[in-house]
């Protein structure tokens, strides 16, 4: 495929280009510090076996310990890295052999999932990308760095920036959701907030941008499934947060389990080396995902173990994670002249440039007295239940039944989910505790002390039983106001979680029903790692607030919604569908040559369910209401290099404070390749006190404007443009202007 440089660009472009790659190296946070004279030196001392063993990454056992052949192999230098092996006492007892008996002592890097939270659990990605708040999805991400660098762990798989448009697959919930703008802010702001401008500070880890790529375009929704994605749509929808990671300055990289077009992204050529090394001047290093190199031979483009490590290497995975092809086959491929020295060296030089920049060289060792101060901290417990209560999403409040009033006399609080600690932490849970965890129950009991609560469960979260419906009417009868927590349990989503149907499971949704029948006033509590179709809850039920897997402080942060402590203003990072049918529904979808129309047969619909989502992308209310007036744009034209700054008045028109998160939203009307209806482009979560009004300001430029033509070069056409501004991707006022 085409690479960029190899082309003669026409002016537009060139500008455009320029202007990008500018701006590539002012947003770095830092630029990291020369090793590369004592890595050519230890290269030189390394024999190929100690080469080799610095590209091999081993699991250790799930409690956190390293297993006991590790010993030996870090000992001969057959090991350069671990996962899941934590905990200051376990990673310096390792690292020990390592910097101390091994020939070159070159230190161990400890890698771990640390996805949403150490110790301290804050909500599921997903929920986090609910905020809209890049500041909050940092300051969790640096919260995390500082207690897993505090237990030794010196690298993170995260962030997870897959851009996910199919919500059967279960690692939405990993991901900021279906935008590739948001999911670049948040890409961003998880780098900056795990790294720091230099990850060898004491509370910083390195992270790594993953799953290289398309994982999240898994035909079906099924996990590990094939994918097929044009290279517009990778470079446009599937690499943007990934080019984000790789201008904060990520350190790593993960390469994806799924094939791309046919080529399996662990020994993807074009995508690891032409794209990421040579295009994007990646100089970090990029591990396997758990024996995807080994999977070559089931994906079918390796005969044999040979093969399969030879084509990884060769395409651009450096550490193997898991399987022990490398190690097992990189002498006998070097003889054959399979596998060059070169290769082998580049993979080894961008491991050991880690591994200095995270300062392990001349620090090898966690300290055990950060270990307990650092861990799951009133600090870090607070910040934990704040940004739980940003990520809530309120769907419907039919005449204001929320807030509930705090001087309730009884609440029947009901349903599989009120008291569930494990479920409260989600998929990855780190090193979190459900013993950690605030439910539902524990929150309201805190916040409502003089309220007498009947709690009942109702029923499992997926079970066919219905005997607990007769109790849980009966709370219901017995209380002024009903809560009902219902939605997933956490291992229905994240990996090898996929779903073929969103309802709720189980009887769920009968026992809602049940409550429904009592006539009493109630308000549904989502907890799940995906979109729902809740057509039903959304028709019937009085008011909705869905609140993801909010993690360790989950409970309280709802509880501070439900009582109007905190006016949630969250919006949906994802679209929720009607039915399963509608799937892939994402809001940039492309116009088609007939677009949807009522009154129109032939054009692009169902005959069975609307076209339209049950709640659209970016939609989220709050108990006070907005206006958004006022769109002025600073000019009816512009120049392909030029800027434009859009402005809105935002208005508070309600009686108490709260926030709105303002969208923009492009849309180039004709051009030479179709172009999505409308694409976020900026956003600004606000808080504005009763009757306040303030001006928003977005700029808009190449950055945003240009597209990837059919020759595949990036560039502004010049032509008309909407600007589009709104609270969520359907209620939008509108401006046009011109590039020339
Ligand atoms: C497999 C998952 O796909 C990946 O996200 C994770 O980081 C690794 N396992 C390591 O646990």
């Amino acid at each position: 495929m085409n690479s960029i440089k190899s082309i003669r660009l026409p002016l537009v472009f060139v500008v455009v280009l320029l202007f990008l790659s500018a701006s590539t190296f002012s947003s770095r946070s830092q630029q990291p510090k020369d090793f590369e004279k004592q890595i050519d030196a230890l290269l030189r001392k390394m024999t190929l076996a100690e080469k080799l063993g610095q590209l091999q990454q081993l699991d250790g056992e799930a409690n956190g310990n390293f297993r006991p052949e590790h010993l030996e192999l870090v000992r001969q230098g057959s090991l350069g890295s671990t996962l899941n092996v934590r905990g200051a006492q376990k990673t310096n007892e390792l690292q020990r052999i390592a910097v101390t008996a091994s020939r070159l002592k070159i230190p161990l890097i400890f890698g771990f999932d640390v996805i949403h939270g150490y110790r301290t659990v804050f909500p599921i990605p997903l929920g986090e990308a609910a905020t809209w708040d890049p500041a909050a999805v940092e300051r969790s991400a640096s919260i995390a760095a500082a207690e897993a660098r505090a237990a030794g762990v010196h690298w993170t798989f995260a962030p997870m920036v897959d851009i996910a448009r199919d919500p059967r697959w279960g690692r939405i919930a990993e991901g900021s959701g279906e935008d590739p703008y948001l999911g670049s802010l948040l890409a961003r702001a998880r780098v900056r907030g795990f790294q720091g401008t230099d990850y060898s500070a004491p509370d910083k880890v390195v992270a790594c941008a993953k799953h290289w790529v398309a994982y999240g375009a898994a035909e079906a929704g099924r996990d590990y499934n094939t994918t097929e994605v044009s290279e517009r749509t990778l470079r446009e929808v599937y690499f943007p947060p990934f080019k984000a990671a790789v201008d904060a300055g990520v350190g790593t990289f993960m390469s994806a389990f799924n094939d791309l077009n046919g080529v399996p992204a662990s020994a993807n050529h074009f995508t690891l080396t032409e794209v990421l090394r040579d295009e994007w001047k990646f100089d970090g290093f990029v591990v396997s995902d758990y024996t995807s190199v080994e999977e070559l031979m089931k994906h079918g483009v390796a005969a044999n173990e040979a093969e399969a490590a030879r084509a990884a290497l060769d395409a651009g995975v450096d550490m193997e994670m898991v399987s022990r092809l490398y190690n097992k086959h990189g002498e006998q491929l070097l003889k054959d002249r399979k596998l060059s020295l070169k290769t082998i060296d580049e993979a080894v030089r961008r491991v050991l440039r880690i591994k200095f920049r995270l300062g392990l060289f001349a620090k090898p060792y966690a300290d055990p007295a950060r270990e307990s101060a650092a861990i799951f901290n009133s600090a870090n417990v607070a910040a934990a239940r704040e940004i739980a209560a940003r990520s809530l999403v309120l769907l419907k409040n039919d005449r204001n039944v929320l807030p509930l009033d705090k001087p309730v006399r009884s609440i029947a609080l009901i349903g599989p989910l009120a008291d569930s600690k494990t479920n409260m932490l989600g998929s990855w849970t780190g090193d979190g505790k459900p013993e950690d965890a605030a439910t539902l129950l524990v929150g309201l009991k805190a916040k409502v002390p003089q309220a007498k609560i009947n709690y009942a469960k109702g029923c499992d979260i997926n079970s066919d039983k219905d005997d607990g419906f007769a109790e849980a009417v009966r709370a219901a009868k017995e209380s002024d106001v009903v809560i009902i927590a219902v939605g997933e349990s956490a291992e229905m989503s994240g990996e090898a979680a996929s779903r073929s149907s969103l309802d709720l499971p189980g009887r769920q949704l009968e026992l809602v029903k049940a409550v429904h029948a009592t006539g009493k006033p109630y308000v549904v509590v989502l907890m799940n790692g995906r979109p729902l179709t809740i057509n039903w809850l959304t028709e019937n039920s009085p008011a909705i607030l869905e609140t993801w897997f909010a993690g360790t402080q989950g409970g309280n942060a709802i509880a501070d919604v439900l009582f109007g402590d905190v006016n949630p203003g969250g919006k949906l990072p994802v679209t929720f569908p009607r039915n399963v049918g509608q799937i892939p529904l994402y809001y940039n979808h492309k116009n088609t040559g007939r677009p949807p129309d009522a009154n129109n047969k032939y054009t692009s619909k169902y005959l069975d369910v609307d076209w339209k989502p049950l709640f659209p992308f970016g939609f989220g209310l709050s108990y006070t209401r907005f206006e958004i007036a006022n769109l002025k744009l600073s000019a009816p034209r512009i120049s392909a290099s030029g800027q434009l700054i859009v402005s809105v008045d935002v208005r508070n028109l309600g009686p108490r404070a709260g926030d709105e998160v303002v969208q923009l939203y492009i849309r180039d009307v004709a051009a030479s390749v179709t172009r999505p209806v409308k694409e976020l482009k900026g956003f600004q979560r606000v808080t504005l006190a009763a009757g306040e009004t303030k001006r928003v300001e977005f700029v808009l430029g190449a950055a945003q404007l240009g597209f990837w033509n059919q020759q595949m070069r990036y560039g502004i056409e010049p032509g008309e443009f909407m600007v589009m501004v709104g609270p969520n991707s359907e209620q939008l006022i509108e401006a046009k202007f011109a590039v020339e």
